[in-house]
C-alpha cells in the first residue's frame, strides 16, 4: 500500500486518541496515508503499539504509540511533552477515546458515572491542556472532538455517556471560541451507529431495532468517520469551526 496521490497532510502531525482500534485506528491509517505522521494513543501499550506496528508496515516511519490513561491529568501532560520533544509540533488533535458504561439510572453505580465522564469529557479537556500552546504556533491547527448522536438526542441506559458527549459538544464550542483568534479550529463529529467493537456489544435484535429507525437503512462504517475527520483536519476546512457535524445516516435530521 503506497501513499495516496493526494498527501493532504504531508509535513503534519496528527495526535489520535484511542487510536488502538476502531474508529480511532481508523483516523490514524487514513492520516498515515496522506502523508500524515501520527501520534498513536491508547491506554495500553499493546493496543497502541499494535496498531502503530500495522500503520508503519504500509507507510514506514509514520506512526509511533503512547500508552497514556487520558483520564489521568499528569500523565497525559507528560505524554504532551515526549509527543512534542518526538515529532517538534502538533498540527492536529483528535479526541476519540471513549468508553461506554450502560445502565439504567436505577442501576448506575457512580464509578460507572465517573469513568465515563473522566475518560470521554475529561480526557478531552486533558489533552487540549496538554497541545494548546504549541497548536497556536502550528500551520492549520485543528481540533476535533468524536463526540456521539446520543449526546444530541439522549439514550436510555446511556446517561452517563450521553452526558459525556453532550458535555464534549459544549466544551468543543468554548474551545472554538477561546483559540479562534490564533487560528485553531475546533469541530465535533457526531458519528450515529458504527460498525466497531463498542457496538459489536449488542445482540443481533437491538442491532436490527436501531437500524430500522436509521433513514438510510444501514450501519456506518470506520471509513465514513475517518473521510470526515481527514476532512475537518485538512486545509480546506479553515473557515469551519464550533460545528457539530454528523455522520449518521439521517438519525438526527
Ligand atoms: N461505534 C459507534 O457506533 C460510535 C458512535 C458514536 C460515537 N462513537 C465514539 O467514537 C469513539 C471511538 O469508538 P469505537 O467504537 O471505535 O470504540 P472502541 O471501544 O472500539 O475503541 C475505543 C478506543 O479508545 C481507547 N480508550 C478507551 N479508554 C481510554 C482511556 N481512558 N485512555 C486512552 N484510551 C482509551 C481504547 O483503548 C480503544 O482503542 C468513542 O469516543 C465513541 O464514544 C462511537
Amino acid at each position: 500500500m503506497g501513499l495516496k496521490p493526494m498527501a493532504r497532510f504531508r509535513d503534519k502531525v496528527a495526535v489520535v486518541t484511542g487510536a488502538g482500534r476502531g474508529i480511532g485506528l481508523e483516523i490514524a491509517k487514513a492520516f498515515a496515508a496522506e502523508g500524515g505522521k501520527v501520534a498513536v494513543v491508547s491506554r495500553s501499550e499493546g493496543s497502541c503499539g499494535s496498531a502503530a506496528e500495522a500503520i508503519n508496515a504500509d507507510f514506514p516511519g509514520m506512526a509511533k504509540a503512547y500508552a497514556v490513561d487520558v483520564a489521568d491529568h499528569e500523565a497525559v501532560q507528560a505524554m504532551g511533552k515526549e509527543i512534542i520533544a518526538d515529532f517538534g509540533t502538533v498540527n492536529i488533535l483528535v479526541n476519540n477515546a471513549g468508553v461506554t458504561r450502560d445502565g439504567l439510572l436505577m442501576r448506575m453505580k457512580d464509578s460507572d458515572w465517573d469513568e465515563v465522564l473522566d475518560t470521554n469529557l475529561k480526557g478531552a479537556f486533558n489533552t487540549v491542556k496538554a497541545f494548546q500552546r504549541p497548536m497556536m504556533k502550528a500551520e492549520d491547527p485543528r481540533i476535533i472532538n468524536i463526540s456521539s448522536v446520543i449526546g444530541l438526542i439522549g439514550n436510555a441506559g446511556q446517561a452517563n455517556y450521553a452526558a459525556s458527549k453532550a458535555g464534549l459538544i459544549g466544551f468543543t464550542k468554548s474551545v472554538a471560541r477561546e483559540l479562534a483568534g490564533r487560528k485553531v479550529t475546533c469541530n465535533a463529529i457526531a458519528p450515529g451507529f458504527i460498525a466497531t467493537d463498542m457496538t459489536d456489544e449488542l445482540n443481533d435484535a437491538q442491532k436490527e431495532g436501531i437500524v430500522a429507525n436509521i433513514p438510510l437503512k444501514e450501519m456506518g462504517n470506520t471509513a465514513d468517520i475517518a473521510a470526515l475527520t481527514l476532512f475537518l483536519a485538512s486545509a480546506e476546512a479553515r473557515y469551519i469551526t464550533g460545528q457539530v457535524v454528523a455522520s449518521d445516516g439521517g438519525m438526527t435530521m
